[in-house]
């Protein structure tokens, strides 16, 4: 293997499977994206060619590709690719979404607000939010968790970083997030995928949605102007902000940035918990073992930040959970040069495309890949592992800018889940997977929780079947 893209010439041509002479490979990768990915990388090997809405895509399937396209800015970097162009009329040019100098620049100005100290600081908030929604529930009822988690992770990312509170409009903003996601989601027909990737305007339904949403963010931005105080948060460093060039931001920018951040900053982490009290639910085991770690570190008082580094085997949870269910499942990139990776010639324009769906379940880096074992992170694992041959936050320069709040914020919460409920899956309940943004549960995630000491005996019975 060639270790990184260079400007070389060379002749390997990636195997591509048959594709329709019109849609290229399309209509297999709308019908079922992580089994057609999936089923490429085992029949293809680690370079496949598909062709996609008339682009050139390459799915790169080995670590070493993937790090040489995420550390490479001159050929890659800054150009995110095809899959992230529908979100652009939600985001609009915020940090997830932007390119070059302009992203550099708006990095540079949200980056304090996610150091070390700040996430430590905001832990205190996670903690207060978490009670919150636990103090609302009743022993034995049974809840959708996908909900309370995308509401909970909302709340605490407004509270933390634009010291809002959005509990009155965490409704209309569900339900504007459900219109998006039923509009942007992976079933849409050929013709709205067509619509989505193109730079025509957005239909009615889902303009509709954003301008609630902006309703939310522009009032969070109008009380601040309004009260004047620096809460030294990232609004204020965002309102405070000068570009190189000595300006300030435009409100559009600064609503882009505040969406990228509220949107970025909740639903991923929403969707892991679900997924996480989801796979222990199904592990009573697994589950056990979590609430006896708790009982040792915290011996029945709430967790704080300081208590983070004891909670390992909640830690390897979250890593495990990640690994099964990635939020982000595929990124993207698009080449702006010709070059090569691993020998292979890559056109200008080429968008690469890496699946962290199909690398985390890669037996040839993970034992019984499709188990769930959160025992397998030991040390020597986490060392032993190619780099990016796991990349739930993507890497390098574009990686997740909120990793350390998320990786804080999950294992508390479900520190704070786990010492006061044991939780089972809903008996009627059929979990699907539903790659949209974010790879999220297609319908609900139906758990019965009881509080602990009133447990209801595990159906081991029970087969459950995740459909893709
Ligand atoms: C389970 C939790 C999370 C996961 C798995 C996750 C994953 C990712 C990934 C894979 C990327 C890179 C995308 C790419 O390379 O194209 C990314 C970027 C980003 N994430 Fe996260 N994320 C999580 C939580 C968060 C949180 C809590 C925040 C904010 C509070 C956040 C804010 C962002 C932003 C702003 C970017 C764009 C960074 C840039 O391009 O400079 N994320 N995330």
């Amino acid at each position: 293997l060639n270790k990184g893209a260079s400007l070389v010439s060379a002749t390997l041509i990636p195997s591509s499977p048959k594709g329709n002479f019109l849609l290229g490979h399309l209509t297999e990768y709308r019908k079922n994206p992580l089994g057609f990915l999936t089923a490429c990388a085992r029949d293809y090997g680690d370079i496949v060619a598909l062709r996609l809405l008339g682009s050139r895509v390459y799915l790169l399937n080995h670590p070493r590709y993937i790090e040489a396209v995420l550390s490479d800015d001159t050929n890659f970097i800054s150009h995110k690719g095809m899959r992230l162009r529908p979100t652009q009329c939600l985001l609009g040019n915020g940090l997830l979404t932007s390119d070059g100098n302009f992203w550099r620049g708006q990095r540079r100005i949200a980056q304090p607000a996610f150091h070390h100290a700040r996430i430590v600081a905001y832990g205190a908030v996670m903690v207060e939010y978490a009670e919150r929604m636990l103090a609302s529930w009743q022993d034995g009822e049974t809840r959708d968790v996908f909900r309370d988690m995308l509401r909970l992770t909302q709340e605490i990312v407004a509270k933390t970083l634009f010291d809002a509170d959005v509990t009155d409009d965490s409704e209309d903003i569900a339900a504007a997030f459900d219109t998006l996601q039923e509009e942007f989601n992976a079933e849409r027909s050929l013709f709205q995928s067509l619509r989505l990737a193109s730079p025509l305007p957005v239909n009615r339904r889902t303009r509709e949605a954003v301008k609630q949403l902006d309703e939310t963010i522009y009032r969070i931005i109008q009380r601040r102007r309004t009260d004047g105080c620096d809460a030294g948060d990232l609004l204020s460093m965002l309102l405070a902000a000068r570009r190189e060039d000595g300006s300030q931001l435009t409100e559009r920018q600064l609503r882009d940035e505040v969406m990228t951040i509220f949107f970025a900053g909740h639903e991923a982490t929403g969707a892991t918990l679900a997924w996480a009290l989801y796979l222990l639910a199904r592990h009573p085991e697994a589950q056990s073992n979590l609430c006896a770690e708790i009982q040792e570190v915290l011996n029945g008082r709430a967790p704080r930040a300081t208590d983070v580094p004891r909670l390992r085997y909640t830690a390897r949870v979250v890593k495990e959970t990640l690994r099964l269910y990635p939020p982000a499942w595929a990124l993207g990139r698009e080449a702006v040069r010709d070059c090569t990776i691993g020998g292979y010639r890559v056109p200008a324009r080429t968008q690469l495309m890496m699946s962290q769906w199909v690398m985390h379940r890669d037996a040839r880096y993970f034992d019984s890949p499709d188990e769930f074992r959160p025992e397998r992170w030991t040390d020597q694992m986490s060392a032993q592992l190619p780099k990016y041959a796991y990349f739930p936050y993507g890497g390098r320069a574009r990686g997740c800018i909120g990793r350390a709040f998320a990786e804080m914020e999950m294992v508390l919460i479900l520190a704070i889940i786990a010492r006061e409920y044991e939780f089972n899956l809903a008996p009627d309940f059929e979990p699907a997977i539903l790659p949209s943004f974010a790879l999220i549960p297609k319908n609900k995630i139906k758990l019965t929780l009881m509080k602990t000491g009133n447990r209801l005996v595990p159906d081991n019975d029970l087969q459950f079947q995740i459909a893709i």
